[in-house]
């Protein structure tokens, strides 16, 4: 089953799912990580570049993920829970979404904005224009300043967000032992299945 249903995720939806997870992991990491080091040092700046990289794979997935989560089904959430915990698990998917855009989007405008002009060029191949910065926001250095908040925050705000994410999934499969975990990992059919 590749498409989803109205009682599960298709196999399209999990490998976006886990893949997406698995690279962002990885980017706050990474990004936590590398904001440490020194900065002239060659070995950073090659670390620069591969965050920058990758953050353009997470938004081009991010777009694909989201065409195809609007043309299918959204699976119902378990019928037993109250609406207040089904507008919270609404609210925080939607939170996730946000934020998959934003980083990757701040990241680029942080970039673009950068006194320096160091070129995106994504995995020492393909070329990235940079973005119109608006010049609303002041110096260039101001600008890069605004950017690097928002996707510092940004980031902090997605690591809360993920932690509650990860504590409800958990809490399903273990406390509720209902079917929320395991429809996000197989897509075959479970017992709340009809
Ligand atoms: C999923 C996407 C991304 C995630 C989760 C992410 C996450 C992070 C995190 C956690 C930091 C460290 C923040 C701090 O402590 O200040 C960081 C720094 C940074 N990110 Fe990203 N990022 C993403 C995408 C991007 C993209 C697409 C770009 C540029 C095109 C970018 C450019 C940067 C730069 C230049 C820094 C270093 C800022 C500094 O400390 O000077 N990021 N990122
Ligand atoms: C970077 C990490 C993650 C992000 C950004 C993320 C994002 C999302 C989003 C946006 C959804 C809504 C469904 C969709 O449209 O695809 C979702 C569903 C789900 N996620 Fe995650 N997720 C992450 C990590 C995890 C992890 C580590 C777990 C498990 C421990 C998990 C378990 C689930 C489950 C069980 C669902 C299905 C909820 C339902 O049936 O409505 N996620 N996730």
């Amino acid at each position: 089953m590749l498409r989803n249903s109205k009682s599960g995720y298709g196999w399209i939806a999990i490998t976006f799912h886990w893949t997406m997870a698995l690279l962002i992991i990885g980017m706050l990491s990474l990004g936590l990580y590398m904001h440490q080091l020194p900065q002239t040092e060659p070995a950073t700046f090659q670390l620069f570049q591969l965050h920058k990289s990758i953050g353009f794979v997470v938004l081009t997935l991010a777009v694909l993920r989201l065409f195809w989560r609007l043309i299918n089904p959204s699976p119902r959430l378990p019928d037993g829970m109250p609406p207040l915990e089904k507008a919270a698990a609404h609210l925080g998917h939607a939170g996730l979404y946000a934020l998959i855009f934003a980083l990757p989007v701040t990241g680029w405008f942080m970039v673009s904005a950068s006194p320096w002009g160091i070129p995106t060029i994504l995995f020492n191949v393909l070329p990235v224009p940079h973005l119109h910065v608006p010049a609303a926001l002041g110096s260039q250095e101001e600008a890069e300043s605004f950017f690097k908040l928002l996707h510092e925050y940004g980031a902090y705000l997605l690591i809360a967000l993920i932690t509650v994410h990860v504590a409800a999934a958990l809490k399903h499969h273990f406390i509720s032992r209902d079917d929320t975990l395991n429809r996000m990992i197989s897509a075959a059919p479970g017992k709340t299945d009809n």
